[in-house]
């Protein structure tokens, strides 16, 4: 018997979660197995031996869903084994891909999308000979007041919105996240003055288009001065705001409230206006630039990341080039860098490639090699320069190391002191720096 079970745990029925995707998808997982607990279900470590074994699965790209489908396979072998363990797909890839999943996964018991969380114990218990389906999208869930189960620790994820409405022409999101809705502040306010009290000392908000948030005549900005005044946060984060909606009054707040930290997530996906207009977008490369130059003046050591598509369709060799010219102009910390992946039901589906692998390929690596250059100059400035260090835990690496983040969100290295522990706030002072983070001594 698995010694880690209790003695009341033995009797109840184990689920076995894995999770693919986001943010917002391990938020969600914390969501589900919340629901799961409240119905009576233990956490199973691992799928040998949970009777229910769940993914909870990204579409937003292809390379995404292969590996799920890969995994299941995998999995559908406990199954020949225990014909009585049930299998099940949740989130956007049930949501983004229904009849055909059946066919591709004849021994899924159940497919769940991401606006049925209520009600999945209920799917469970009806999922029999055939699988038990719910695919319904609702644009009134918010799960507000539904209890999250949270491993605890220094940092937490907690969604602000769902959904998204922007409709970008490449993008899967709109149609298996459903339309934008915000977690009324309340609800928000409540759940992260409980964190606070269990120890959370940092909170990173949660949203597609994080920025657009509104209940009633609660904007952005005034939520995140809401969570500023909640005892016991000491840093507040959010991801991912989109350009369009970066309005005077998250910026005032972002400039005015200490709490919250010096460092965006903007994606810009292209520095081509052609490819910007084709994506639909909604900014072009200037008035991208603009801003930043905005959120610079407002923001002192404002970071920055971004999110960068190459190969999009129509994509020009002028475009891509434009696009490595932005990427220099901004001098991006760090950069999530894709191929584009063609999706179906998106707006660009029909227009097809016309870019092939290959030279996806080449301008990736272009990319890449181009910000691991950028991010290792950006993160030389900071030696010599001292930091407010929030402290995580062990580093990766071990050897008697702690690691934590900066206010601008670049990981920070430096030996353990006597004393020195998770949630903790110390002074660091870097020595030196890769592309990827920052070594240094507490002073
Ligand atoms: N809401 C965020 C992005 C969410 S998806 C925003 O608007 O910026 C995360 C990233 O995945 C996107 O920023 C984009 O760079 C990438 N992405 C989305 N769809 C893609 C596709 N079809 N092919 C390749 N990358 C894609
Ligand atoms: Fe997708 Fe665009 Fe919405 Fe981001 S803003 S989730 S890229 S449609
Ligand atoms: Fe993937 Fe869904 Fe997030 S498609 S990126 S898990 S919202």
């Amino acid at each position: 018997m698995d010694s880690r079970t209790s003695a009341s745990d033995t009797a109840k029925p184990s689920v076995y979660l894995e999770t693919y995707g986001c943010q917002m998808n391990i938020a969600d997982s914390e969501l589900v197995t919340g629901v799961l607990k409240a119905a009576g279900y233990a956490n199973a470590e691992s799928p040998e031996r949970a009777d229910v074994i769940l993914l909870n699965t990204c579409a937003i790209r292809d390379h995404a869903e292969e590996r799920v489908l890969g995994r299941l396979s995998v999995l559908a072998q406990f199954k020949k084994r225990r014909p009585e363990v049930r299998i099940g797909l949740l989130g956007c890839m049930a949501q983004h891909n229904r009849a055909q999943l059946i066919e591709q996964a004849p021994y899924l018991d159940l497919v769940a999308g991401p606006d049925t969380y209520r009600r999945l114990p209920d799917l469970i218990r009806t999922a029999g000979f055939d699988p038990a389906i719910d695919l319904r999208l609702d644009r009134n869930e918010t799960y507000a007041g539904v209890p999250s189960y949270r491993e605890g620790g220094v940092r937490a994820y907690v969604t602000a919105m769902r959904g998204c409405d922007k409709f970008c022409a490449f993008c899967v999101v709109p149609y298996v996240r459903g339309r934008e809705r915000s977690v009324p502040a309340e609800s928000l306010v409540r759940e992260i003055t409980e964190l606070a009290e269990h120890g959370t000392r940092e909170v990173v908000l949660l949203g597609q288009t994080v920025n657009a948030y509104r209940d009633d005549n609660v904007d952005f900005g005034r939520l995140l001065r809401m969570v500023a005044a909640i005892d016991g946060i000491e840093r507040i984060r959010f991801t991912s705001p989109h350009p369009s909606d970066m309005s005077d009054s998250v910026i005032d707040a972002m400039a005015s409230e200490p709490k919250v930290q010096p460092y965006l997530h903007l994606p810009v996906q292209s520095g081509s206006d052609r490819v910007l207009a084709a994506m639909d977008r909604g900014y072009t490369a200037t008035e991208y630039l603009e801003l930043v130059a905005r959120l610079r003046r407002a923001i002192p050591g404002l970071a920055l990341s971004t999110d960068i598509i190459v190969g999009f369709h129509g994509e020009e060799e002028t475009d891509f080039d434009a696009t490595l010219e932005l990427m220099k102009r901004v001098g991006y910390d760090s950069a999530f860098t894709f191929k584009y992946s063609l999706r179906q039901n998106t707006r660009a589906y029909k227009l097809g490639d016309t870019v092939d692998e290959s030279e996806k390929s080449r301008r990736l690596s272009a990319v890449i090699a181009l910000q691991e250059a950028i991010s290792l100059e950006r993160n030389r400035t900071a030696i010599g320069a001292e930091y407010p260090v929030l402290v995580e835990g062990p580093a990766r690496r071990g050897n008697g190391m702690l690691a934590g983040k900066t206010p601008q969100f670049k990981t920070a290295v430096f030996p353990a002191r006597d004393g020195v522990a998770a949630g903790d706030t110390v002074r660091v002072r870097i020595e030196s720096a890769t592309a990827h983070s920052l070594i240094g001594a507490q002073v």
